[in-house]
């Protein structure tokens, strides 16, 4: 962390997290606090707070919660110094210049003006004599101009040397350009240009920053067909998402998940302005994360293809187990969003309105598939499918999701549900022994493992991490008896190893004076502890006699017999494991 603790300080001081918060969430008073609908997930009432007193905001549904600059982090997706920046901008201060601006944040920010630069030159180049023939492309995939000024598209001439002399001239360096991923570095180390003779789409992220491109060749079969920037300082390809900073605004709780740039940009024209794509890669993890950020349904609308039916059950495999709905609509005839709005002009937006409403949920999706797989006219394949089914129908949570597939399958398949049901809880049953298993496998590594520290709090035991949790917010809304207890704990009382680094955080800002306050710590803290460290302080209400709880929890925590070592854990077998959370869950009792 380059930026002084004491200009971090002084900026929280500074900044109202309600006013900033507000911004972003319609935030209503409710005694001390404030409460909202969360912005990090989809939901109906307000489980969003926001703590003037703390300094910190929790939503008791997602388990988000942070200071005002996770908040910024999160909100604006940007990172730890970056969102300093803002706030600080926003109070009027400036950052301490040598060490915020220094190595890679300065070249971040070189990177997005090049990229600002580049797109602005291959938008003007349509406009050209030798760029018309991108814009007689564009045309002629029935862009309408506004689409094409809307979305930034543009053109990159044939010269080799186009943009890097353009680039060259406007100031920026050989490294710059080329750290961009905007030219390629020839073997005599000169920067030639990426793009060539290709339709140009600009990749902007959720603060409009140009992060990448995407270019299209005009040639037909040329190959590759779309050629985009390589990974560099400001742009991972699956952390991101094309047409999301229009998207997200329009979202209201779905978004639209297609293949192409093409198919998004066809879909936004005709007024479907939640349509987002992935770039180029099979949907990733950290792209169903942001998804899950700004909606909570998902259609997923791939290309009818064999490649695109396979990524779409990549796809929902990931999504499913993050809680979101998800459909998926059939464009039918083999054709793609893009092509679908081609063939049917002006009825185009209503007849995709009719395929969105007549797409079914993912589980129907994955029957009909499995369905098409077997001829059940023979009772052989029509017991594999049946067979099939049950699985699939098994691995859904909720019984009435469940009922719901049983009885449909019972009436198609003219089969008794009990015996469907009996099946499937058959499959069920086995499903969870071997997940038991599974589980405790993975409990052994988590309780030995000291990388997985966060996952690891769970089995600490409960008696002693409760208390050390309700010690450290303690310590933060009472700073006035701090220095008296952070005399008397020693760091190594913390069985948890977050609480003990959050505490030896609160230590440190405690023994440096009272120039900061204690709750100043997230900077030394990921997104995730972040979370928890504000679940603590929500969790743990206002002591009346904070010295006397204090003592309480010390004693608690200094009471070792409750303590199950990790050397304890690392030699226990399953049976003594099991033991071991039984014993944890009887205290729990
Ligand atoms: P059009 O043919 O222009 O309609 O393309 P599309 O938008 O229908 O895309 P397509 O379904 O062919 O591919 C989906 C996405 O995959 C594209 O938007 C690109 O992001 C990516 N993609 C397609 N072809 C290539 C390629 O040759 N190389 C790379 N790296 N990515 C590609
Ligand atoms: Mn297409």
């Amino acid at each position: 962390m380059a930026i002084p603790q004491e200009f971090i300080s002084e900026l929280k001081m500074r900044t109202d997290i309600v006013d900033v918060i507000s911004s972003y969430v319609k935030l209503k008073k409710t005694g001390r606090n404030y409460t909202g609908l969360c912005p990090f997930h989809g939901e109906k009432t307000p489980s969003f707070t926001v703590s003037p007193d703390k300094g910190f905001f929790y939503c008791f549904g997602c388990h988000v919660g942070g200071d005002v600059i996770g908040f910024i982090k999160q909100a604006e997706n940007l990172d730890y110094v970056e969102s300093i920046k803002l706030l600080a901008q926003r109070a009027g201060m400036t950052v301490p210049e040598n060490t915020a601006d220094s190595g890679l944040s300065r070249l971040r920010t070189r990177i997005y003006e090049a990229n600002r630069t580049a797109a602005r030159f291959y938008n003007k180049q349509l406009y050209t004599e030798e760029g018309r023939e991108g814009l007689r492309y564009l045309r002629g995939r029935m862009l309408a101009d506004s689409t094409i000024t809307h979305f930034g598209l543009g053109f990159a001439p044939k010269s080799r040397f186009a943009l890097v002399n353009h680039l060259r001239e406007k100031g920026f360096t050989k490294a710059e350009i080329i750290q961009a991923n905007l030219a390629n570095e020839t073997r005599n180390g000169n920067p030639i240009d990426r793009f060539t003779d290709r339709v140009m789409f600009p990749i902007i992220d959720l603060r409009g920053n140009v992060i990448a491109f995407g270019g299209r060749t005009m040639i037909k079969d040329f190959k590759p067909k779309y050629l985009n920037t390589s990974d560099t300082p400001v742009f991972t390809k699956g952390n991101n998402l094309f047409a999301l900073n229009f998207a997200k605004n329009e979202a209201n709780g779905t978004l639209i998940l297609v293949e192409g740039y093409m198919d998004v940009i066809a879909l936004h024209q005709a007024g479907f302005r939640n349509a987002v794509a992935g770039l180029g890669t099979a949907l990733t993890p950290e792209q169903a994360n942001i998804l899950r950020h700004y909606c909570n349904e998902v259609i997923l609308c791939y290309d009818s293809d064999n490649a695109g039916q396979m990524a779409a059950s990549k796809a929902i495999q990931i999504l499913r187990p993050m809680g979101l709905d998800i459909r998926v609509v059939a464009v039918p005839d083999g054709k793609d969003p893009d092509e679908f709005m081609k063939t049917f002009g002006d009825q185009g937006p209503a007849r995709f309105r009719m395929l969105i409403e007549k797409s079914g949920n993912d589980v129907d999706y994955r029957l009909d598939k499995l369905r098409s797989k077997y001829n059940t006219e023979l009772t052989d394949q029509r017991v594999s499918y049946l067979t099939e089914a049950a699985r699939l129908i098994a691995t859904l949570d909720s019984s009435i999701e469940r009922d719901v597939y049983i009885s449909r399958l019972s009436r198609d398949q003219g089969v008794s549900k009990e015996a469907i049901l009996e099946q499937v809880n058959k499959i069920a049953r086995k499903n969870s022994a071997g997940a038991a298993k599974r589980e405790f496998r993975e409990l052994k590594k988590q309780m030995t493992s000291e990388s997985s520290a966060i996952s690891r709090e769970k089995y600490v035991p409960l008696g002693s991490a409760r208390a050390e949790e309700a010690l450290i917010a303690l310590l933060m809304n009472n700073e006035d008896i701090a220095m008296e207890v952070i005399k008397k704990v020693s760091p190594e009382l913390f069985c948890s190893p977050l609480n003990r680094r959050v505490y030896e955080a609160i230590k440190g800002n405690a023994e440096k004076g009272y120039d900061f306050s204690l709750t100043d710590i997230s900077g030394g803290f990921s997104d995730e502890e972040n979370s928890r460290i504000a679940q603590m302080l929500f969790s743990h209400t206002r002591e009346n006699d904070p010295k006397r709880a204090a003592e309480d929890y010390i004693r608690k925590m200094t009471d070792n017999s409750q303590r199950i070592t990790p050397d304890q854990v690392a030699s226990a077998d399953e049976d003594e494991l099991r033991r071991m959370m039984e014993q944890i869950k009887k205290k729990k009792a």
